[in-house]
C-alpha cells in the first residue's frame, strides 16, 4: 500500500476512535443529564402542585380544582400529572410531542425508567382523587439527542476536512519520494541521465543532491567505459592492420621471390644447368630462412630485420641487388643519399620501396626500375620516387591486393601522402610518396628494440 494511504488511514483510525470514544462520552452525559433534568422536573411539579394546593381551606369542589391542577400541567415537557378520581375514572395532562424524536433504541438506552411521585393532597381535596406525577424524558432527550447529533456531525465534518487535508498535503510532501523513486528506476534501466530537482526541505534536498550527484558519476563512468572501449577497439583494429601490413610487406615478396625461383629452376632443368639450379635452391632456402625471420619478427611484434643495422640505403641496395640476380634483364637506377631519417621513416620508406619494386617486377615487364629519394628542405619533405617504364597501370584491374592499401597507409600514417599513376613522359609507372622532414630528435631516436 502506498504510504500516503498508509498514513492517512492510520490518522483515519485514531479520528474513528476519538469520534467512538466522543459518542460514548455523549451518551454517558446524556444519561446523566436526563436523570438530573427529570428529577428536578419531578420535583418542580411537586412544588407547583403544593403551591395550587396551599389554600384549599375555602374550596367547594375539589374534583373541579384537581382537574384544573392537572390542566396547567398541560404543555409541560417533562411532567406528565394524572388525576385518579374516586370513581376510577382519569384525567391527565398533555405533553407536546417533540419536534425530532429520538429513535425507541436511544430511548431505551438513555431514559431509564420514568420518575414517579404521588402527590400528598391536603384533606379537603383527597375525597376528590390521588394526583400522581410522572416523568417523561422524551421531550428532554429529544433536545439533548439534537445537540448530540450537532456535535457528532461537527466532528465527522472536521475529521474529514483534516483528513482530506493531510491526503493532499501528504500527496506534495511525498512527491519528491515519487520521483525520487522514479529516477532510481531509470538509473536500474541504465538510463544515467536521470536527475531530481533539489527539493524544499533540507533533508529532501541533500538526498537530490546527493542522488544527482550519484547519477552525474554513474554517467561519467558509462562514458569513460564506453571510450575506453572504443580506444580498446581502435588498438585492436590497429594492431591487426600494422599485423596484415607487416605479413604482407615481410612475407609476401619472398614468397613471391620462391615462385619465380621455383619457375627459374624449371627453366635451367630444361637446359640442364645444374650449378645454376643449385645456386637457386640456395636462393631459394635463403628466402625461406628470410621468410622464417620475417614471420617470427612479426609474431613479437618485432621491426624488419636487418634495416636498422644496415641503413636505409645498403637495405635498398641488397633488395635491388636480389632482383637484379632474378631478374638480369631489368637493369636498375637507385639515387638516394646515405643517411637516416630515423627508424619510423626509413621503415616505411624501405617497406614503400620494397613494395613497388615487387609490383614494378610482378605486374609490368619493364626493362628499367628507378628508385630516388631527395629531401626538398624548402617544402620541408623527403619525395620518394619508385618508376618503371613496363606496361602501366590500370586502376580497372586492380587484382584487390593489400600491397597499395599499405603503402597508403604508411604515409598517411606519418603525416604524408603516397600516389600511384602512369607515367606522362613515356610507359610504366611511378609511385610518389612524400613524407614530412622529420626533427631532429626523431633522427636521433633508436629505439631498444632496434638497437638489440
Ligand atoms: N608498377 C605497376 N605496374 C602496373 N600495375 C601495377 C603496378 N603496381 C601496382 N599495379 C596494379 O595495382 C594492383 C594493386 O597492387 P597491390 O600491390 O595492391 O596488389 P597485388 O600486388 O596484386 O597483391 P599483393 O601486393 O597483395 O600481393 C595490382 O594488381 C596491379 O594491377
Ligand atoms: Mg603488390
Amino acid at each position: 500500500m502506498p504510504l500516503r494511504l498508509l498514513l492517512v488511514r492510520s490518522i483515519a483510525l485514531i479520528f474513528l476512535a476519538t469520534l467512538a470514544l466522543s459518542s460514548l462520552l455523549v451518551f454517558w452525559r446524556t444519561y446523566e443529564k436526563v436523570e438530573t433534568d427529570m428529577t428536578a422536573a419531578l420535583a418542580a411539579g411537586q412544588r407547583a402542585v403544593a403551591n395550587a394546593t396551599d389554600e384549599s381551606d375555602g374550596i367547594t369542589q375539589p374534583s373541579w380544582r384537581l382537574e384544573h391542577i392537572v390542566a396547567n400541567f398541560n404543555g409541560d415537557r417533562n411532567v406528565r400529572a394524572t388525576l385518579q378520581r374516586a370513581d376510577n375514572s382519569q384525567v391527565r395532562s398533555l405533553l407536546p410531542p417533540p419536534r425530532h424524536p429520538v429513535p425507541p433504541f436511544l430511548f431505551k438506552l438513555l431514559a431509564g425508567p420514568p420518575q414517579t411521585a404521588t402527590v400528598d393532597l391536603p384533606p379537603a381535596l383527597k375525597s376528590a382523587g390521588t394526583l400522581r406525577l410522572e416523568t417523561d424524558a422524551r421531550n428532554d432527550l429529544a433536545g439533548l439527542w439534537d445537540d448530540a447529533k450537532n456535535l457528532l456531525f461537527l466532528l465527522a465534518i472536521f475529521a474529514g476536512t483534516c483528513l482530506l487535508v493531510l491526503y493532499f498535503m501528504l500527496g506534495r510532501a511525498l512527491r519528491p519520494l515519487e520521483e525520487l523513486t522514479h529516477a532510481f528506476a531509470r538509473i536500474g534501466n541504465g538510463d544515467y541521465r536521470a536527475r531530481v530537482p533539489i527539493f524544499a526541505p533540507l533533508e529532501l534536498a541533500k538526498l537530490s543532491a546527493g542522488f544527482n550527484e550519484m547519477a552525474v558519476r554513474l554517467s561519467e563512468m558509462e562514458h569513460r567505459n564506453h571510450r575506453l572501449h572504443e580506444q580498446l577497439e581502435t588498438v585492436q583494429e590497429e594492431e591487426r592492420i600494422e599485423l596484415a601490413r607487416n605479413l604482407h610487406d615481410d612475407v609476401s615478396p619472398l614468397l613471391f621471390s620462391v615462385d619465380v625461383d621455383a619457375m627459374t629452376i624449371r627453366e635451367l632443368a630444361q637446359s640442364k644447368d645444374y650449378s645454376a639450379i643449385v645456386e637457386r635452391s640456395h636462393a631459394i632456402r635463403g628466402a625461406v630462412a628470410e621468410m622464417k625471420r620475417n614471420v617470427k619478427a612479426i609474431l613479437g611484434q618485432l621491426r624488419p630485420s636487418g634495416l636498422h643495422a644496415l641503413g636505409l640505403a645498403s637495405a635498398v641496395d641488397n633488395l635491388i641487388s636480389y632482383w637484379k640476380t632474378r631478374r638480369p634483364e631489368i637493369t636498375f637506377r637507385i639515387h638516394m643519399p646515405d643517411k637516416s631519417w630515423g627508424p619510423r621513416i626509413d621503415g616505411a620508406l624501405y617497406s614503400i620501396i620494397r613494395e613497388s619494386l615487387n609490383n614494378a617486377v610482378k605486374h609490368s615487364q619493364p626493362s628499367l626500375i628507378e628508385v630516388s629519394i631527395e629531401e626538398a628542405y624548402e617544402s620541408g619533405f623527403i619525395v620518394a620516387r619508385i618508376a618503371d617504364d613496363g606496361c602501366g597501370f590500370d586502376a580497372n584491374n586492380a587484382s584487390g591486393g593489400f600491397g597499395l592499401i599499405g603503402m597508403k597507409e604508411r604515409a598517411a600514417l606519418l603525416g604524408g601522402a603516397l600516389t600511384i599513376q602512369n607515367r606522362r613522359d613515356k610507359s610504366g609507372v611511378a609511385v610518389a610518396v612524400r613524407l614530412p622532414l622529420p626533427s631532429e630528435d626523431e633522427i636521433e631516436f633508436v629505439p631498444e628494440i632496434a638497437a638489440q
